[in-house]
């Protein structure tokens, strides 16, 4: 696929930030979009919001797109509402903090809503797209998924899993006609990043952009195929510079994360 004009779409997450901003992008540039989120209210208004000037559709569908059942009924509904899904946009995600003293249940969510829900709508999806030889997954990682981050292990190890997931998927399918995708930002100003965090501000501030600026990556690389989308470009040579030296890597993610612990933490 290289434009989404006319094409079958659904984006996770929808109801804010990046997943909000590529469902409008799609719409309009002349998808028909489900938008799906958790928080149905939002969904709708950003669906409502939606410009489809250009012959594109916006529906909202509101539901949890992790679970198994989750991911099934909102497979089920996007078909009836689109015939085919062309492209399908796993962006819904959630930041837990902590290290290995973080609860279960913040490991176990984050296990299912920023890996498992990628890969139950796989399960789902690729069926069909093998049958007729196209399909479209773009996966939102993160630059944490690439080069791991201060802060949150279960969100540094799942976006990790992710990737990988991502990465596998494009390396068994690719000559079947499935392309995959992996957004991998580093700070983003949406919901999950608003500014409220001192610390999140101190470590991504600086290089934040808008999630406008997120759709307009996506946009160039479906057109191109290209497996990392980068919005930050720099992530490129950062991950480069990990695999050179994990060492120095390693001990330079270290100079940050004590630089962090001189910030108040807002938990503390
Ligand atoms: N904001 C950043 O700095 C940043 C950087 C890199 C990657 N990301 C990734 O981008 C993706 C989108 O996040 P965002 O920054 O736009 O955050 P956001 O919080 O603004 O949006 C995430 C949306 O996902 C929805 N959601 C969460 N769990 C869901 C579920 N189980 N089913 C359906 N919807 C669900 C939320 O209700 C929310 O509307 C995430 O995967 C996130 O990890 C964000």
């Amino acid at each position: 696929m290289d434009s989404v004009a006319g094409a079958g779409v659904v984006v996770t997450g929808a109801g804010s930030g990046i997943g909000a901003a590529l469902a409008r992008r799609f719409a309009a540039e002349g998808a028909r979009v489900v938008l799906n989120d958790l928080n149905g209210p939002a969904v709708r208004k950003v669906a409502e919001s939606c410009s489809t000037n250009n012959g594109g559709r916006a529906t909202a569908i509101s539901g949890d797109a992790a679970s198994e059942d989750g991911v099934t009924a909102l497979i089920e509904s996007s078909r009836s509402e689109l015939g085919e899904i062309d492209l399908f946009c796993a962006n819904a995600g959630i930041a837990r903090g902590g290290g290995p003293e973080a609860s279960e249940e913040d490991w176990a969510d984050s296990w299912n809503v920023n890996v498992m829900a990628h890969v139950r709508a796989a399960r789902l999806l690729l069926p069909r797209w093998l049958e007729r030889g196209s399909g479209h997954l773009i996966c939102t990682v993160s630059a944490a998924g690439l080069l791991s981050t201060p802060g949150s292990a279960p969100y540094a190890v799942t976006k990790h899993g992710a990737l990988a997931f991502a990465e596998w998927l494009s390396l068994t399918h690719r000559h079947r006609g499935l392309t995959v995708q992996a957004i991998c930002p580093m700070g983003v100003r949406t919901g999950m990043f608003d500014g409220t965090d001192p610390r999140m501000e101190k470590l991504l501030g600086p290089d934040a952009i808008m999630p406008d600026d997120v759709a307009d990556t996506v946009m160039a690389a479906i057109a191109d195929g290209r497996f990392l989308i980068l919005p930050h470009p720099d992530v490129a040579r950062m991950y480069a510079g990990r695999a050179a030296d994990p060492d120095r890597w390693l001990a330079g993610l270290n100079l940050i994360q004590q630089d962090l612990e001189a910030v108040p933490d807002i938990g503390s």
